[in-house]
């Protein structure tokens, strides 16, 4: 485990590099009461980067190549639980040999690479972090899935490709970076060839979360903080906000709520850890991981403010985790949506 622990934040990452961006991360988006929406807004690009810079091999380390829940059935695996969580949004939007469709904020490339194989449709990731997509061509190459999937590195609310280019477009949790949903979701709307679809899982705030609960206020600005998020909508706002573009609206819900019996998307962050695959992300693998860290950090292996940003990311974790467990919140609102003739 140690040696593992010990590749974290290695690379360009080193000396007081992590300590000095997380501790600026801290001062401008974080603050007493956690900070508010508008220099997250504002400042998004730069606030995304911060983050991502920070945590991609954490979250590589605690989750794996997909950066995403997913609602899992008794028995089945973590992996299993994630693929099919992708494979579902390929399904739905009808992916196959052929087309070619736009993934906006593709992390490191997990799901555009399970897309493509699954359904041998080319998909195109969009992505601002540069050393995200670094970490994308990386593992696209080592599946040898180069001729299908191909990355492009810019902002998801200004993407450098022509109007009507795409067959589809999708998101995985991803547009809630977003600093203005009709932003993005205009994008997709521009980006698609008209008759043609967008879907994406959603996070947002559900009907159960009330505004005048300060442990629930509590809860939004810790994920907001910890996930780097500028403010998580409820779903009225992302309907609106696609309706606003001149999306027509096919298909939006909460697949958390429709989930079958079995393991819900928030137990891998809450429980004690499952199984080995689930042990890292899990409380109890979350507090090893900070102890070692703190340790490798005071003896020059991991750079300094290495556990600093594993606390962020615990806290990201913990918030979710109780979120998901009272029902204020869900990341996987489906929408479904499509541009007219
Ligand atoms: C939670 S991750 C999800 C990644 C991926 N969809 C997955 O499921 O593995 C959110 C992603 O959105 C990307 N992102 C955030 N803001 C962005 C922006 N303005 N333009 C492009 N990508 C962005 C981040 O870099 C990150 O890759």
């Amino acid at each position: 485990m140690t040696s593992k622990l010990s590749h974290i934040l290695k690379d360009a990452k080193s000396g007081d590099h992590v300590a000095d961006r997380i501790r600026e991360y801290d001062r401008r988006y974080g603050g007493a009461a956690r900070g508010g929406p508008d220099e997250r807004k504002t400042d998004y690009r730069h606030f995304e980067n911060t983050y991502y810079d920070l945590v991609t091999d954490f979250y590589e380390y605690g989750w794996g190549r997909s950066f995403h829940f997913a609602p899992r059935v008794t028995k089945e695996s973590f992996a299993a639980s994630l693929a099919r969580h992708e494979h579902y949004m390929a399904h739905r939007l009808g992916l196959q040999p052929g087309m070619v469709a736009v993934d906006l904020g593709c992390g490191v490339g997990g799901p555009a690479i399970e897309i493509a194989r699954f359904s041998g449709a080319c998909i195109v990731g969009v992505n601002d972090n540069e050393y995200q997509l670094k970490r994308a061509e990386k593992q696209t190459e080592a599946e040898n899935l180069s001729h299908l999937v191909h990355y492009l590195k810019c902002d998801f609310m200004n993407v450098e490709a022509p109007d009507n280019r795409f067959d589809a477009a999708f998101s995985i949790e991803a547009t809630v970076h977003a600093p203005d949903k009709a932003g993005v979701y205009g994008e997709a709307f521009r980006l698609l060839k008209p008759g043609t679809c967008f879907a994406a899982y959603e996070y947002c705030m559900t009907d159960r979360y009330d505004t005048e609960d300060p442990y629930h206020r509590r809860l939004k600005a810790d994920m907001e903080y910890g996930g780097c998020l500028p403010d998580i909508p409820r779903p009225r706002e992302i309907d609106d906000a696609l309706r606003q573009v001149g999306f027509e609206l096919l298909d939006a819900r909460d697949l958390a709520a429709e989930a079958p019996p079995g393991i819900p998307w928030y137990r891998p962050l809450t429980g004690s850890g499952l199984s080995f695959a689930s042990f890292r992300s899990s409380a109890v693998g979350r507090r090893l991981t900070h102890g070692s860290l703190w340790l490798l950090e005071r003896l020059r292996v991991v750079p300094r403010g290495s556990s600093h940003v594993a606390s962020l990311l615990n806290l990201a974790a913990a918030s979710i985790g109780e979120a998901g467990r009272l029902g204020i919140f869900t990341p996987m609102y489906f929408i479904h949506a499509r541009k007219p003739d």
